[in-house]
């Protein structure tokens, strides 16, 4: 950069792939960006895809070799991303950009999948020194590239600095059909539609609200991959005519992104082998911890998250692949017999049903988690909007969400979404099929935990009166915990003296 060169917008920290393609992104809406990364392999790299990209335009990212530098290419008062790994390097980085001489009012934004509690106490230890602000971002690589779907959280006036930058780099959607608003030409950002980015509030909640965006793609991931099991198993279908029915799938209620990809996976051979490429992938699945995070959250807040929970787990068992292998040859499962094509087809369609139904469970529990969590700390969001900003860009973006903020808006305060009118009709309309599907998978011993605990679920949520009734009596029997009485006010305790021959009643003040 010549003393002549205008300073930059923004400066970028690190440029692996979400960094790389966020700043190529940020370059395509008509920021300038200084970038920096300690792989200087990296900085020539989005140096060179910004060359390739930029056609006739002035260059559009400047290298940066230190955090001095990048501070002094950047307008002022400075705004910077971050996108390094969770965690310490996040720390790391703010202190570099300290020492470099970051302002008060200077602003940083972790971009990361950041613990949303490290993210309360950042924006609190960083207070003074400069604004720490976050954005969630979901997408993936092409997301980052050609619109993510953001949330973004903490101080008001930083988002009053930020929002313009966001919402022209997110993913759009079609205000009028709720349709993502598909963009992928570099230098051709999408600049109509609904912006998939809102506000999501204080400090922690954008990453608490993404964390349950993941916990529910594990959730809806699960899902997709329990039904492929049944398929193959149960049904002896092919991978690719099971992408096949995942594609008329994507016609109806389950269209979504990652029925999509899963179709395409499906149908991918392998190129070393010609085999399909999911008979070559080994079963046993990674995670970076979203997903748990999630799951403890649940048990911690003591709202049930079930088919999240489940989906962690099975990911889990997944990587027992050793023992499982053992334990093939030692347990049996019910021998499996040849079925119609009619038959078939119909418990196809009831599979249709159960992954359906359990999808809005999932969705049911991921919401009902964002709100307790608001309530416990004190954060209004708006379920609406987060709906909203998840319908293009984001791994779960999907057609069904536009039911979720069509729920919201028909009421704010909805306890549940299963008590949605639209939803409530939707399951118990298709229930039937859901409950005899999970039948056919136990019939025919696929494991199915994520549909079969969103069935428990809807169950347990559903009765009036739940077995807790014998379970206080049994604390009460050990350990003198006491129980209420249905015909008592609450703020009364009654404990029964079990060990006495006539079994006294107390009432405990
Ligand atoms: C997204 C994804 C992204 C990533 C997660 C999940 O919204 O773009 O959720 O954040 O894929 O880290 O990864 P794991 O499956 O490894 O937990």
């Amino acid at each position: 950069m010549s003393n002549s060169t205008p300073l930059c917008d923004i400066g970028l920290v690190g440029l692996g792939v979400m960094g790389k393609n966020l700043g190529l992104n940020l370059a395509d809406n008509g920021y300038s960006v200084a970038a920096f990364d300690l792989d200087h392999a990296k900085i020539d790299a989005i140096l060179a895809q910004d060359e390739a990209e930029r056609g006739e335009q002035a260059q559009r990212i400047f290298a940066c070799s230190s955090f001095t530098e990048l501070l002094n290419k950047l307008k002022k008062p400075h705004l910077i991303i971050l996108s390094v790994p969770a965690g310490a390097a996040v720390d790391s980085v703010c202190e570099n950009l300290i020492g470099a001489g970051l302002q008060p009012d200077d602003i940083v934004v972790d971009t990361g999948n950041s613990l949303w509690s490290d993210t309360v106490e950042r924006e609190a230890s960083y207070k003074g020194k400069f604004i720490f602000f976050t954005t969630a971002v979901s997408g993936g690589e092409v997301g980052a590239r050609f619109g993510p779907s953001l949330m973004p959280s903490g101080d008001r006036y930083a988002w009053s600095r930020i929002e313009p930058v966001l919402q022209a780099i997110s993913a759009k959607v079609d205000p009028e059909t709720g349709l993502p608003l598909e963009n992928r030409t570099p230098g051709q950002p999408v600049k109509e539609g609904d912006p998939c980015a809102c506000y999501i509030g204080p400090a922690g909640s954008g990453h608490y609200v993404k964390m349950v965006h993941n916990g529910i793609e594990y959730a809806d991931m699960q899902l997709i991959c329990e039904a492929y099991h049944f398929l193959r198993e149960a049904l002896g279908m092919s991978p690719k005519e099971i992408a096949s029915t995942f594609r008329e799938w994507n016609k109806g209620p389950l269209n979504s992104y990652l029925i999509e990809i899963s179709a395409e996976v499906l149908e991918q051979d392998d190129p070393l082998t010609g085999k399909p490429i999911v008979d070559v992938i080994l079963d046993t699945a990674g995670q970076k911890g979203t997903g748990l995070w999630t799951a403890v959250s649940s048990l911690q807040i003591g709202t049930p998250a079930t088919t999240i929970a489940q989906a962690v787990y099975a990911r889990a068992l997944s990587s027992l692949k050793t023992q499982r292998v053992k334990a093939a040859a030692i347990l049996s499962g019910p021998k499996v017999d040849a079925i119609s094509e009619e038959e078939k087809q119909a418990a196809i369609a009831r599979l249709h049903d159960a992954v359906y139904c359990s999808k809005i469970c999932a969705y049911a529990q991921g919401f009902d988690l964002m709100k307790m969590a608001a309530a416990e700390h004190n954060w209004d969001l708006d379920f609406a909007a987060i709906a909203k900003i998840w319908r293009a860009g984001c791994i779960i973006r999907a057609v069904f969400l536009q039911s979720i903020t069509d729920a919201y808006n028909r009421d704010e305060n909805l306890d549940n979404l299963l008590l949605d009118s639209f939803f409530a009709e939707q399951l118990n309309n298709s229930q039937a099929a859901w409950r005899e599907a999970l039948i056919d998978g136990m019939k025919f011993g696929i494991p199915m935990p994520s549909m079969t605990s969103a069935l428990s679920y809807f169950d347990s949520y559903r009765t009036e009166t739940l077995p807790a009734n014998l379970l206080q009596g049994q604390r009460d029997f050990f350990g003198a915990h006491t129980f209420k009485r249905v015909d008592q006010k609450s703020s009364s305790n009654f404990h029964i003296e079990w060990s006495l021959p006539d079994r006294p009643l107390q009432e405990l003040k």
